[in-house]
Order: structure tokens, then C-alpha cells, then sequence
């Protein structure tokens, strides 16, 4: 069974039926097990669907009382008050607009001891483990084809989708796309974040990938059309593809 794909008019179209897919998921999860555990991301890509969730609690129709969420990245190190950390973005386009519990929204720590990390980063699979696994996760997709921050590489495919939440060097298309947001300068770009790993991404229950824009066509086609590859970590998601959902807009459908 291969992905469903849909592609909408505009990025905004899409990002509002993206908020009624997550808005569908904790439904779903809570009627069936009292709680949501969902993955989120940050990115340019999802700030609609946030501005969209945050609409529809104001309006009464969503609440995030019954919901504990895991997030895919942060940089490191960073501090959670630098406005670029993850840690900032989320609060500023969800969390603080949310009845979300404050005690249950995990970010991956960018101030943790460089010693720790490793050991940070196996606690945030067994705190995801712990909740039950990821009831849904949403998913940006890098020009170069990655996927929370696992990069591109050489791994053979097997020993890709068992990787672990983990620390990475960035790589050098990533820091260049997130050069605007520190500045216009690429060296105010940390090298390394903590990613979650491609093992629990993959096991979520369902996963909604975004991709808007013609810099996104050719790893969406990659992705989806392409052979399973590590060197396009987006192109994994053909081995749950059952699960997985992609909304687009025409530009990033164009090489399709
Ligand atoms: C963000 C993340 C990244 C982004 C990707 C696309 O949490 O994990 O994989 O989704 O880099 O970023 P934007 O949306 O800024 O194009």
C-alpha cells in the first residue's frame, strides 16, 4: 500500500487540513486510550497548523488536557530562552496558547552537559516508550531530504530506521537554510542538535508529513518516488508508507 499524498491550492489550505488531521488524532487516541501522544516539529512548514490548532482550542472545539507531546529536534547546545531554540519556537506558536499540562510537553534538553547527552537522549525513547509510542507525528522534510535532523548518510537502510534519539552534526544544507533565522550567518548556526531518532519516528501510529514550496520538490519526489535510501531519509517513510500521509501544495507536488 503506498502513502496517501494530497495536494492543496496553498501551504495555508493544507496547514488547515493538517490541524484537523492532528485535531482527528487526539480524538481518536483519546477516546481510545484516555490520551494522545503526539509528535510535533517546528519549522517554517507547521507555523499555520499551529496558528490553526490554537484557533480551534480558542473556539472551544480542541482541547490538549488529555495530550503529552514529544518534540523531534532541538539545536545544541542552545539555551531554551535563545529565541531560535525550539524550545522558544514551540512556546511562542503553541504551547503558551494551549491548555496542554506544562509538565508534559518534552523538548529535548540543548543545556544538558555534552557528557549526558548520549544518556538524555536513550531517557526521551523510554519517556516516549514509557507513554505508549507516538500516537501521531508530524514531520517537515529538509531540502536535503532529512527528516526530524537525521541526515543524510551512508548507513545501510536496516541499521538507518533503527537509529536511536541521538546528538548529530547538521548538515551543511541544513545550517545554510538556518543561516535567516541566526542572523543571515551561517556560523551563528550551532553544528550539532538532538534529534529523535528514525526508530520511533517510524514507529508512530500515523505520521503526517508538510512540504510546501518548489525548494521541497525534488526530495519530496525523492522521497516518494525514489528508491529507500539513507541518503534521503525522507525516502524511509516508503517502508511504513501505510501510514503515512503527505500534504503538499503544487509547487512542492511539481516534480511528482
Ligand atoms: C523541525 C525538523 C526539520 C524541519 C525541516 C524543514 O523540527 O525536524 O526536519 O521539519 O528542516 O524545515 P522548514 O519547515 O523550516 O522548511
Amino acid at each position: 500500500m503506498s502513502s496517501t499524498v494530497r495536494t492543496f491550492e496553498s501551504a495555508q489550505a493544507a496547514c488547515e487540513a493538517g490541524a484537523e488531521w492532528v485535531t482527528r488524532q487526539i480524538g481518536e487516541a483519546v477516546a481510545a486510550r484516555g490520551r494522545a501522544v503526539a509528535g510535533l516539529a517546528t519549522g517554517r512548514t507547521p507555523i499555520a497548523l499551529y496558528e490553526a490548532l490554537v484557533a480551534r482550542h480558542k473556539w472551544g472545539e480542541l482541547s490538549f488536557r488529555d495530550v503529552v507531546t514529544y518534540n523531534l529536534d532541538e539545536y545544541y547546545p542552545i539555551s531554551p530562552l535563545d529565541p531560535n531554540s525550539y524550545h522558544a519556537y514551540m512556546n511562542q506558536h503553541l504551547f503558551a496558547h494551549v491548555d496542554l499540562p506544562a509538565n508534559r510537553a518534552h523538548v529535548l534538553d540543548g543545556t544538558v552537559p555534552e557528557a549526558f547527552a548520549d544518556e538524555h537522549c536513550a531517557a526521551f525513547d523510554r519517556w516516549i516508550a514509557a507513554d505508549g509510542g507516538l500516537d501521531f507525528q508530524l514531520l517537515g522534510l529538509g531540502r536535503n531530504g532529512h527528516i526530524g535532523f537525521n541526515e543524510p548518510c551512508d548507513l545501510d537502510v536496516e541499521a538507518m530506521l533503527a537509529l536511536p534519539t541521538r546528538i548529530i552534526p547538521l548538515h551543511p544544507v541544513t545550517t545554510a537554510d538556518a543561516a535567516a533565522d541566526f542572523g543571515g550567518n551561517v556560523d551563528q548556526v550551532p553544528r550539532r542538535a538532538l534529534t529523535m531518532g528514525v526508530a520511533p519516528i517510524v514507529a508512530a501510529r500515523a505520521i503526517l508529513v508538510l512540504a510546501f514550496g518548489r525548494n521541497k520538490a525534488d526530495a519530496v519526489a525523492a522521497a516518494l518516488k525514489g528508491p529507500i535510501t539513507s541518503n534521503l531519509p525522507g525516502s524511509l517513510l516508503q517502508s511504513v508508507s501505510s501510514k503515512v500521509t503527505w500534504f503538499l501544495d503544487a509547487e512542492s507536488a511539481s516534480a511528482l
